[in-house]
């Protein structure tokens, strides 16, 4: 009741102060900390930030460029309205069980002052985390359908901050991150992370992205202002609007540290509740597949000598996930159409794949066959097997399904983060939801946070990853590479990065392998979270190896808790995990390719309680050019007073596992 009356005199106050042309109006954070002020300036929207008085923000304007007409000036604000609101919401799965979500909000109702009169409203919501707003265009006579050639939103930063970022257009955002001053980027996509001279964090990215274009920002002009660029489709258009439309969420997560990064929700926050109500069938866990043999060339996805998705072959495969308990077993080239790649079929096994006989099989093993819907970038061939191709899965109880887009441009045509691919990619989601299936989205637009709404979008790929170890005549992923993606990429949502491969070498392209020790693939299947979590080898380089295995084969891929111990961006990282089945934790720490000793308080862990910590690091000699193999594995006893010295290799890891005593 409080609330409704205070909400209720900010009300009146505004509508009174509204009629003055320079109107401005301010939001807090719940903590006091973050302010964001809206402000009218010549007949235009702008806004501000700034976080403990220091800008953040200078004024940034807002608006749009519309096919026959600007719509960003001549405005006037009509009213401001100002709410709050609290609530705890639990994850199906994640990094944690339970989101805090708390902000204050402010809705500024703005309409053209003469002309059209067209209207509408900007949402400004602040979080101790960040600030996130979105244009929300109601039904009115003068703004039915219309066409969006810019969005305008700006950034002003406030100063040249040192940027992580891959231009807009890199292919399925499979790029290495480079670090440059924010007024020499190119036009790059979201999500963009900058460290400031003073130590801030800040991380542009986008939430809820539904029916609208993907966002990029540039410099304008070599200055630090950065603007929007929206995916256009291929006729030039950005977006095709019919009011009542809201855009996406524009965010910037503002953190302290780049610990705290990892750690903020604002973007799940900003999207929708799940529409799914019964997620029992939603199942996180481990899988393996056959697919690392394809990428070194071992098998053929087509058919011939060398096919690997064979019955007999499969079948060697759930055996081994039955005995080193994992969930699913990913199978690739098991259908008809890899031969060209221009019409796959998405019910038509090939002959010696022998669906039935497999997933019996599978069910008696308590596995599940993990499908794969290669589309080759053909959505429309997809599009109309969909309904059918699900069913078809459902019906054999496959309920996982990876999905794939491979060819430089949807069908021939849009991009992948045009309003067109953002729309094929929704109406995947929904219709896997129907037949109850999970995704795992290869060659995806930027994921935007839907896995709240839909939390059958269990993870997605959009990475430079673990594959091009296999393939890339570059030589393969640099040993910074998986130090610098939790803070860019990962913001985004889950990685299908693919790690933990146990041999590095490469007969058929020697100068490219995986460049890191084996103690640091154990790392990243903690550090890069994947609800469904990939051990990505063949399984005879697992037999070889069973100690570290054991590793793999204990590690959860769904927490009640994650903290960050030790971050830097580019340089190292340590995430610890609770397991949300039981009270041990999974430790996880990496560098880039310098050898470094860090020191790893355990404080996280319950008071007053005794745990076995078995550490698996990296041998005496180990280092990732010349000695990656070496690995040492002993036993602790520790408690959260414990502090442990890590000390890591040239691109090397630490992977550790800390079970709670009865
Ligand atoms: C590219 C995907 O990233 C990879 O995982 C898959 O094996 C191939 N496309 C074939 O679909």
């Amino acid at each position: 009741m409080k609330h409704i009356i205070s909400y209720f005199l900010l009300f009146i106050l505004l509508i009174t102060s509204a009629c003055s042309s320079n109107y401005s109006d301010i939001i807090s954070s719940p903590d006091g900390k973050i302010k964001l002020q809206v402000g009218l300036d010549d007949g235009k929207i702008y806004y501000t930030v700034n976080k403990e008085n220091k800008p953040i923000l200078d004024k940034s304007f807002l608006g749009f460029t519309l096919k026959d007409s600007n719509l960003n000036n001549g405005f006037e604000i009509k009213d401001i309205k100002h709410s709050t609101f609290s609530e705890t919401w639990e994850q199906p799965w994640g990094e944690e069980i339970s989101v805090d979500n708390t902000y204050n909000e402010m809705a500024v109702n703005i309409e053209e002052k003469s002309g059209l009169k067209r209207k509408f409203t900007i949402v400004f919501r602040a979080f101790n985390d960040g600030i996130g707003f979105r244009y929300e265009f109601p039904e009115q006579e003068n703004l039915k359908d219309f066409v969006i050639m810019d969005e305008l939103t700006e950034f002003a930063l406030t100063g040249n901050h040192k940027a992580w970022s891959i231009p807009y257009n890199t292919e399925f955002y499979e790029g290495l991150y480079n670090a440059s001053p924010v007024n020499e980027l190119d036009t790059v996509c979201s999500p963009l992370t900058m460290e400031t001279k003073d130590g801030m964090y800040l991380t542009i990215h986008e939430a809820n992205l539904t029916d609208y274009a993907a966002m990029n920002v540039y410099p304008e002009n070599k200055t630090t202002v950065l603007r929007t660029y929206l995916t256009p489709w291929a006729s030039g258009e950005k977006v095709f609007m019919t009011a009542p439309h809201v855009t996406p969420w524009r965010t910037m997560i503002i953190a302290d540290s780049p610990g705290d990064l990892l750690l903020s929700r604002l973007m799940l926050n900003l999207n929708e509740p799940s529409k799914i109500e019964d997620t029992s069938w939603i199942t996180p866990g481990r899988y393996i597949g056959i697919w690392w043999g394809m990428h070194m060339k071992e098998y053929t996805w087509d058919q011939g000598p060398k096919h690997g998705a064979t019955t007999e072959n499969v079948i060697k495969y759930i055996d081994f996930a039955a005995k080193h308990n994992f969930a699913g077993v990913l199978v690739e080239g098991w259908n008809k159409g890899w031969e060209d790649w221009q019409s796959f079929e998405f019910s038509i096994p090939y002959p010696d794949f022998d669906i039935a006989k497999i997933t019996d099989y599978a069910a008696s093993k308590n596995v599940k066959l993990i499908g794969h819907h290669e589309t080759g970038g053909k959505t429309k061939n997809y599009e109309n097997q969909m309904e059918d191709a699900f069913a078809f899965y459902q019906k054999y109880g496959v309920n996982a399904v990876k999905t794939g887009y491979v060819g430089g441009i949807l069908d021939n045509k849009e991009m992948h983060s045009s309003q067109y691919g953002v729309r094929h990619y929704r109406k995947v989601i929904e219709t896997a939801a129907k037949y109850q299936i999970m995704i795992d989205n290869h060659e995806p637009v930027m994921p935007t946070g839907l896995q709240r709404t839909y939390p059958n979008l269990m993870t997605q790929e959009g990475v430079r990853g673990q594959e091009w170890d296999a393939w890339s005549v570059d030589g393969g992923n640099p040993p910074e590479h998986t130090t610098i993606i939790p803070f860019t990429r990962g913001l985004a949502g889950p990685m299908d990065f693919t790690p933990v491969t146990f041999n590095f070498n490469n007969p058929v392209l020697p100068n490219t392998r995986v460049r890191t020790t084996l103690a640091k693939q154990l790392a990243l299947f903690v550090v890069l979270y994947s609800p469904l979590q990939m051990a990505s080898d063949m399984i005879e380089n697992y037999e070889k190896n069973p100690e570290p295995f054991q590793f793999i084969t204990s590690c959860p891929t769904n927490w009640s808790k994650t903290v960050v111990p030790n971050a830097k961006i580019g340089e190292y990282v340590t995430i610890a995990r609770k397991d949300r089945n039981s009270d041990n934790w999974f430790v996880g720490s990496i560098t880039n390719g310098d050898s470094r000793k860090l020191s790893l308080p355990l404080d996280f862990l319950d008071k007053n309680a005794k745990y076995t910590a078995k550490i698996y690091k990296d041998g005496k000699s180990a280092n990732y050019e010349t000695n990656p193999y070496p690995i040492s594995i002993e036993e602790t006893e520790v408690s959260s007073n414990s502090v442990l010295d890590i000390d890591l290799a040239s691109s090397g890891g630490t992977a550790i596992m800390i079970s709670k005593m009865k």
